[in-house]
């Protein structure tokens, strides 16, 4: 435990959702790698931005814009802190992991991979760390190779030892499946492509939110994630790269404060970060995530990492017990984060997600943008549970006992 003692029901208190109920249950809010919930003390943020000193930043010199800028830079420096980053030039404020990865295809993309070069990710990897580099392949003939995963939902280590070589000039790899919460070991895929010079980019959209990150220990080149799935607000979004790699990369979107001259004939470029946040950017929306992270600062990323593999640990024990269930993914707890995707013999998962949220349970069912990982396995679909730093003991019961019900109501209308 770090600052604050590990204090389960004043955390509950910060969480204003938490209190309402779902069809005449409390809510157990269990779907915390769609978006988590969010604070009071992110919530204040944001009003008291709108409230006290809305402005646009960098362009004005009265008061309420140099407020607005010097809070949403102080941001910067926080999420720095959080990452082990070097400096706040190496910190991008984009839209989404989704927006950053976009970013990375298009402008280091376009500019350095040549027809034939290789860009290599993995089966495990969701929509947004697939689609992009598919455009990229058909637009600009980069050859795009996928590392296959196991039966377990681990990555096949001994193919990408195989299929990462001299010709991979990018690697762009998720540090945890947001579909079986697998974490991929990703310093060690890493180091190998370093070995032959290639870039390599984390996705951390799942990671970031639930482990401590050190971008200088996973040996990444880029690293990208989302405020929304770690108490922050929806349309923030985090790249950061190495400085070198930011200067020398083109711009992804131009327009206003992107530029240092614009003429009739053509324009330079801003300084890194501020080259790449063309426009107004989300400034309320930054300025709040700064609450998110101080949040998860003060409670201490180990922390919320052991409360939620506690919460994990006991979720699969107990799920394993529900007649009919298949649980999808490796049982090693140090291998996976919180998430448990599962499925009941002969019900579709979304009656699954149904049942649960007569019961006040929410959970998500689908195919989780992952569609590859459902491809693997066979099934078009899952019902994923995703635990987060509020969840209770108490809550896994809930679901245990929602899941038995689901297996006995649909066992019965079979019958
Ligand atoms: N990628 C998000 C999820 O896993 C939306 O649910």
């Amino acid at each position: 435990m770090s600052i604050r003692e590990w204090d389960q029901d004043a955390i509950r208190r910060d969480f204003p959702v938490l209190r309402r109920e779902v069809n005449g249950r409390p809510l157990v809010y269990l779907d915390n790698a769609a978006t988590s919930q969010k604070p009071v003390q992110v919530i204040a943020e944001l009003t008291r931005y709108y409230r006290d000193y809305n402005a646009n930043i960098h362009r004005g010199v009265h008061t309420l814009s140099q407020e607005a800028t010097a809070a949403y830079e102080a941001v910067r420096d926080r999420v720095v802190a959080f990452i082990g980053a070097r400096a706040p030039e190496e910190i991008v404020f984009t839209r989404n992991t989704t927006e950053a990865i976009n970013l990375v295809a298009h402008a280091y993309g376009r500019a350095f991979l040549q027809p034939g070069d290789e860009v290599v990710i993995t089966e495990l990897e969701h929509h947004s760390n697939i689609v992009p580099w598919q455009l990229l392949r058909d637009e600009r003939g980069v050859v795009l190779r996928y590392v296959p995963m196991l039966a377990d939902g681990t990555l096949d280590m001994a193919e990408a030892r195989r299929i990462i070589g001299p010709r991979t000039k990018l690697l762009a790899v998720t540090q945890m499946s947001n579909a079986l919460g697998t974490i991929v070991p990703v310093a060690e895929l890493a180091a190998l492509a370093h070995q032959h010079g290639t870039v390599v980019l984390v996705d951390g959209a799942q990671s970031v939110p639930h482990l401590p990150t050190d971008v200088a220990a996973l040996g990444a080149d880029f690293l990208v994630f989302s405020a929304h799935k770690m108490l922050g607000p929806t349309g923030v979004g985090v790249l950061w790269a190495r400085g070198e790699l930011l200067e020398a990369m083109p711009p992804f979107l131009g327009g206003g404060d992107m530029i240092l001259t614009v003429t009739m004939e053509h324009s330079t470029w801003n300084a890194v970060p501020h080259k790449f946040e063309a426009g107004t950017p989300n400034i309320a929306d930054v300025i709040a995530f700064g609450a998110a992270l101080d949040y998860l600062a003060a409670l201490g990323m180990d922390a919320v990492c052991r409360h939620e593999r506690e919460l994990l640990g006991v979720a699969l024990e107990r799920l394993a017990t529900v007649p009919g269930i298949t649980l999808y993914g490796s049982a090693d707890l140090d291998a996976r984060g919180g998430v448990v995707s599962f499925g009941l013999e002969g019900i579709h998962p979304h009656d699954i997600g149904q049942v649960l949220d007569g019961a006040g349970v929410a959970i998500r069912a689908g195919h989780h943008c992952a569609q590859p990982v459902m491809q693997h396995y066979g099934i078009a679909a899952t019902a994923r549970v995703s635990f987060y730093l509020y969840n209770t003991l108490a809550e896994v019961d809930a679901l245990v006992a929602a899941v038995h019900e689901a297996a006995r109501f649909f066992g019965r209308v079979r019958v």
